[in-house]
């Protein structure tokens, strides 16, 4: 990598949360100022309900504090059990979410061309204490959700899409939400639309959204009554203010991350031991992550090689998702986690780096990180 271009003046991080002008919200914060009520189902809560319900195309939606409470919630309105299938290629709270619900998390390998669960590989490793499937929609890339829901049928098991990356996404026009038993939403600030800390569950009809509301309020049902050891677990009044308010810009702000993608792909295309994921037949992306791989033996350098490289030019990319959640010590002991077992997901975790990617990147910018990744 020449040192072709000045160092970035500030330093140019992996993403940038979007916000929208802060009169706007201030407006929000004086009302609920006034009105003293904070959380506890309130105005805004009930208004961004509905309205992120219609934006997404989903009948029944509840929101959360965070998609890890949604992610732990999620399992307990299943009443999921025992063994769940999962991927070792996402954020750590995935795999966390099954732990912490006294479930053994069952390793499966990706697939190459997504990055998401390989559906050729989950039959082999179901067994009779299977009882879900738990896959990711990585960087907001669809996972195979027609051949997973058939092996589902064909098993009795449920499934549980993490869909913490993939806000807004569309599979020949379905939202991606509608797939599986639940779908899980993060609005993190690292997430595309951001609420600060937020999450959502999408499910198909009324009585399992009563029961994950409940869950999510302690297990009230009504004043006097608790029907199940639920947790605290809502999205207060600020966040769902500031939901309705992202609302606006959420067109938007996917419109300029699609333009950085694009201009990415338009610098890297030709850079030999670099490659990347194309927009996928009948999808409409959300763009929340750019990630490349570094194929060492072509590039000549490893992928921690450029992760210095950029570093020392002020851009902070991030190996997302490095290393696999079934090499951590909590997990790495599980049968599943062996190294061989996954190949494709080995080897995904040691070439990939997540270029930034965020509203406010300029377009010049981008084009400074591709030269400097092409030599
Ligand atoms: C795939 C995935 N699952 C779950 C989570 C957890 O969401 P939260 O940070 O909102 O708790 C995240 C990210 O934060 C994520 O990327």
């Amino acid at each position: 990598m020449k040192n072709i271009i000045e160092k970035a003046e500030k330093p140019v991080w992996v993403t940038k949360p979007y916000l929208p002008p802060l009169e706007e919200f201030q407006e929000y914060l004086r009302d609920i100022w006034d009105s003293r009520w904070l959380t506890n189902n309130g105005k805004y809560h009930q208004e961004f309900e509905k309205a992120l319900g219609e934006y997404l195309g989903v009948k029944h939606i509840s929101l959360f504090a965070n998609g890890t409470l949604a992610l732990v919630i999620a399992l307990q309105a299943l009443q999921i059990t025992a063994e769940v299938l999962t991927t070792p290629f996402s954020f750590v709270a995935t795999t966390h979410a099954l732990w912490w619900n006294g479930i053994k998390p069952v390793f499966v390998d990706i697939e190459a061309e997504t990055f998401n669960l390989d559906p050729n590989m989950i039959e082999a490793a179901i067994t009779p204490q299977t009882t879900a499937i738990l896959p990711v929609h990585v960087y907001g890339n669809p996972c195979r959700v027609e051949q997973i829901k058939d092996i589902a049928d064909t098993y009795g098991l449920k499934v549980i899409y993490d869909a913490c990356h993939a806000f807004g996404v569309t599979l020949n026009g379905i939202p991606i939400l509608n797939y599986g038993d639940l779908s899980v939403m993060s609005f993190h600030a690292t997430k595309v639309f951001t609420t600060f800390e937020g999450g959502a569950i999408v499910c198909h009809d009324e009585a399992m959204k009563r029961r994950i509301d409940n869950l999510k309020n302690f297990g009230f049902a009504g004043e006097t009554m608790v029907v199940a050891p639920g947790i605290n677990a809502k999205m207060n009044e600020f966040q769902a203010a500031l939901g309705l308010l992202q609302l606006k810009y959420i067109d938007q702000a996917i419109e300029k991350r699609k333009q950085v993608a694009y201009r990415y792909r338009e610098g890297l295309r030709n850079i030999a031991g670099i490659s990347y994921l194309e927009d996928m037949p009948g999808v409409k992306h959300c763009y929340t992550y750019f990630p490349i791989l570094i194929d060492e033996g072509k590039y000549g350098k490893t992928r921690d090689d450029v992760y210095e490289e950029l570093k020392r030019h002020n851009v902070f990319g991030r190996r997302y998702f490095y290393p696999l959640i079934s090499q951590f010590p909590t997990y790495r002991g599980l049968e599943s986690s062996h190294p061989g077992k996954m190949r494709v997901a080995e080897r995904v975790t040691q070439e990939v780096i997540c270029l930034p990617n965020y509203t406010e990147l300029r377009l010049e910018s981008v084009d400074k990180i591709c030269q400097l990744l092409a030599r």
